[in-house]
């Protein structure tokens, strides 16, 4: 069955890496002829670009598919994208038959191909052939989905293999872009307007530029020093590959955010050791004294995975201890969730579903009040905030400061600033995962008032 139009939606699942794969993907399909539209229902092509991380971000791709299965009587096609399609293949088209196209995100350079093959009434096409390929996705079609911040793939793939982790499988070998691709990219991308940049990578700093012009550290100075950027961050970095010259990147190049996210996964080096991270608490520990011996400080945030494999309630409590001792600004928490190929799925020892709940529970409330205080500190403080929308309801605009927390702020004026404005805000108040303040008016000699510290970047 032929392709009813051109039209499609896509959906995307999963990190900043799928988010940004997923630009690339509407750009290609823009580039071919498509047109983007906003429901399922109005579309002739339905893509889904999936996670597999966990075992309910899996879930929530073949509910969706569920969800809608019915519109394939309409003539209308689905395709299955990223790391569902990778992990899963061609069981996909056993398991939901009114699925035509699945492809990993290492066969997206062939999209244009397949999507011919889907014009003709193929049913069946599989991008799942080239997990250890040397080449990245890299496109200058790219729609970006925000005027101001974006995206750079810098690095795809991981050689990590930590025991629990099924990205190695869906996303293949690491491979890195050259140091001028990513340079000539952002140098683009600030003439079209975008300040704020953010530099991705499953192990963003295992960056191994390909021409071996450029360390990781010096990647970043020279994208902080690119003409019109104001702020560049990157994700995620493995405390492995985590060197000091990222700090003294930071301290050197003020566009450099002051934020690291440095996921530890567990608080006890017995359990790290299970996981396969090559690393001790003490190893992770000693980067973390880097950071926040910074001369600016440098917002910490991590990574959690409670319930592992033999997990004990003394190792659950090392990393309870573990929070307190680094303060970090936020953490991303996770039961830990058995996935297909990684070794952890064949471990002894695994821990009650109740008992994950529970450590999960626990983790969530003590981490809040360690939020609570650290936020508070910023009372009285001026922040820089990137402006990203407005509530008139609530008559606040909302943003984040260089530290990326969030900070809605009211202003003296009748009309919003425009999102991807910068302007300075005084913090007036503090919760647990945002701070609340008010804008400050620049010219006014009163707004700044002697002896307050002021962070800008
Ligand atoms: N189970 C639970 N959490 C996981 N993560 C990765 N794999 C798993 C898994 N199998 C978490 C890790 C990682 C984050 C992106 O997702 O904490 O840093
Ligand atoms: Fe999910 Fe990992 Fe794939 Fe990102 S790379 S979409 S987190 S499985």
């Amino acid at each position: 069955m032929a392709l009813l139009d051109k039209t499609f939606y896509l959906e995307t699942f999963g990190c900043q890496m799928n988010a940004h794969d997923s630009e690339k993907v509407i750009g290609t399909l823009l580039r071919e002829g498509y047109r983007q539209v906003e429901t399922e229902v109005d579309a002739a092509l339905i893509l889904y670009n999936t996670c597999s991380i966990r075992d309910k971000a899996e879930q929530k791709v073949f509910n969706r598919l569920n969800d809608y299965k019915a519109l394939h009587k309409q003539g209308k096609r689905f395709a299955v994208l990223g790391c569902v399609a990778q992990q899963e293949g061609e069981k996909i088209f056993e398991r939901a038959p009114y699925v035509s196209l699945v492809a990993g995100s290492a066969s997206y350079r062939k999209l244009p191909e397949m999507l011919v093959q889907l014009e003709a009434g193929n049913n069946r096409i599989a991008g799942l052939d080239d997990r250890q390929t040397d080449q990245t996705f890299e496109t200058e079609f790219t729609a970006r989905g925000n005027k101001h911040r974006g995206y750079i793939t810098i690095i795809e793939g991981c050689d990590k293999f930590c025991a629990y982790c099924v990205v190695p499988y869906t996303r293949g070998k690491e491979r890195s872009r050259t140091s001028d691709s990513v340079l000539t990219e952002a140098r683009r991308m600030a003439d079209a307007g975008y300040t704020d940049i953010q530099l991705l990578g499953q192990n963003v700093n295992s960056y191994r530029d390909s021409s071996g012009k450029m360390s990781f550290a010096e990647l970043l100075v020279a994208v902080g020093h690119v003409a019109g950027i104001r702020r560049v961050r990157f994700t995620t970095s493995h405390p492995r590959d985590f060197t000091r010259d990222i700090v003294d990147a930071i301290d050197a190049v003020p566009t450099l955010c002051d934020h690291v996210h440095l996921p530890v996964q567990s608080g006890s080096s017995r359990v790290l050791q299970r996981m396969q991270r090559e690393y001790t608490l003490e190893w992770y520990l000693e980067r973390i004294a880097w950071i926040q011996a910074a001369r600016r400080p440098i917002s910490l945030t991590t990574d959690i995975i409670v319930g592992f494999p033999g997990e004990t309630e003394e190792d659950f409590e090392q990393t309870l201890s573990l929070l307190a001792q680094v303060g970090y600004d936020a953490v991303f928490a996770f039961k830990y969730s058995a996935r297909p190929n990684t070794p952890a799925i064949s471990m002894e020892d695994s821990i009650p579903e109740e008992v994950k709940s529970r450590r999960l529970q626990a983790l969530l409330e003590f981490q809040r009040e360690i939020q609570r205080t650290l936020y508070s500190r910023h009372i009285g403080e001026i922040v820089e905030v990137m402006v990203e929308g407005n509530n008139p309801a609530r008559g606040q605009v909302s943003g984040r400061s260089s530290q990326n927390k969030v900070v809605n702020f009211t202003v003296d004026s009748p009309i919003y600033p425009a999102t991807g404005t910068y302007m300075l805000v005084r913090i007036t108040q503090s919760f647990p995962n945002s701070l609340l303040g008010e804008a400050v008016i620049l010219g006014q000699p009163s707004a700044i008032s002697a002896g307050e510290e002021i962070c800008v970047v």
